[in-house]
């Protein structure tokens, strides 16, 4: 059976970018697969966070899930933080992977920004820890986005390497799984830039609890051009947008493959119902499915959220289920490296 691991930091609002960029897949995977998903609480405080603003962020990326469809009777939903088996196994990480792998590792670079030397040790060895998720489950798939790559990839050398150093087969090598069409998302404001939950504008993003009224205005406030919408040639064979249409247009890009998106059709489909058409059409059908599809998940978030006694009671039950899981391979793997059972 393959088993899926995944995680989403409670680090900031849930945003229409994290919905169909991962957690809409999430959904989709749960019946084929063996899923565990992980809110990643102890990756978030690798940049400061409020304790209280990141309690609630907690439950609120769990709500997030359960609200789009997770089942937490089928998969396993956690908080990270939960399962100590997560910093027992980056901690042996922490001595396989190579400094060197780490400074390449351009993530840091961004977040650490200008003030490198000010940076928590914890963001440097972020990926350590990531490895260790997904690793201590031996999962063998991990649906991550674009910006994940290159931390899979250093999920894939410590296990090679630790398997090679004590001479076991015990990690598999992880395999990413490719999202479909919307894993980019961009900025309402800026359709050269990704959504995200850290830009200073709330109108650049759609938050997963935001109401249809905010919706709506968010979407009729977007940034357009004033060009008429394309034909199918700006579709590449990949049946995504041609990078030179992206960047000519990016807003009218950004705005359709969302569309198709949430509508679950094929690109294609929805740049030929929008041929020739303005801006105007767009932004209404878009907003009547943003509406329909994204309303009701946000007022179910903020009903769990604000009585939080189911979500803790899932993140309780997710907790223990993980334990079972990952505690014989921590076993397994404190017998390999040599430290002496109790
Ligand atoms: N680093 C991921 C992100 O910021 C979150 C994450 C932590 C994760 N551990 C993981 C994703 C394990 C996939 C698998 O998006």
């Amino acid at each position: 059976m393959k088993r899926i691991f995944s995680g989403v930091q409670p680090s900031g609002n849930l945003h229409l970018g994290n919905y169909l960029g991962a957690i809409r897949n999430f959904v989709a995977l749960q019946n084929d697969f063996d899923c565990i998903y992980c809110v990643v609480d102890q990756h978030a405080i690798t940049l400061w966070q409020e304790p209280e603003v990141l309690r609630q962020r907690t439950r609120e990326v769990t709500a997030g899930y359960l609200a789009a469809g997770i089942d937490p009777k089928t998969s396993v939903i956690f908080n990270q933080s939960q399962v100590a088996a997560h910093s027992q196994l980056a901690w042996v990480f922490n001595c396989v992977a190579r400094i060197g792998w780490l400074n390449r590792m351009t993530q840091f670079k961004d977040k650490a920004g200008k003030n490198r030397e000010k940076a928590s040790s914890g963001l440097y060895v972020y990926p350590n820890l990531m490895a260790a998720d997904i690793l201590v489950y031996k999962a063998t798939h991990v649906p991550v986005g674009e910006d994940q790559k290159q931390h899979l990839e250093l999920t894939r050398d410590v296990a090679q390497k630790f398997n090679n150093d004590y001479g076991v087969d015990c990690f598999p090598i992880v395999e990413p799984l490719i999202q479909g069409a919307a894993t980019r998302v961009m900025s309402l404001r800026d359709g050269a830039k990704k959504m995200s939950s850290s830009d200073a504008s709330d109108a650049a993003r759609i938050n997963m609890t935001d109401d249809a009224d905010a919706v709506a205005k968010k979407i009729r406030r977007a940034t357009s051009d004033s060009e008429f919408l394309p034909d199918a040639s700006v579709v590449g064979p990949d049946g995504q947008f041609t990078a030179e249409f992206r960047q000519a247009r990016p807003e009218a890009a950004n705005l359709m493959t969302i569309f198709a998106a949430l509508k679950g059709e094929e690109l294609s489909q929805a740049v030929a119902e929008f041929e020739g058409k303005g801006f105007a059409d767009l932004k209404k059908a878009l907003t009547d499915v943003a509406v329909a599809s994204l309303g009701h998940m946000g007022a179910e978030m903020k009903r769990m959220v604000n009585d939080s006694h189911y979500v803790d009671s899932v993140l309780r039950d997710g907790a223990e289920r993980a334990q079972a899981l990952a505690e014989p391979i921590i076993k397994e793997v404190y017998d390999i490296v040599g430290f002496l059972r109790p």
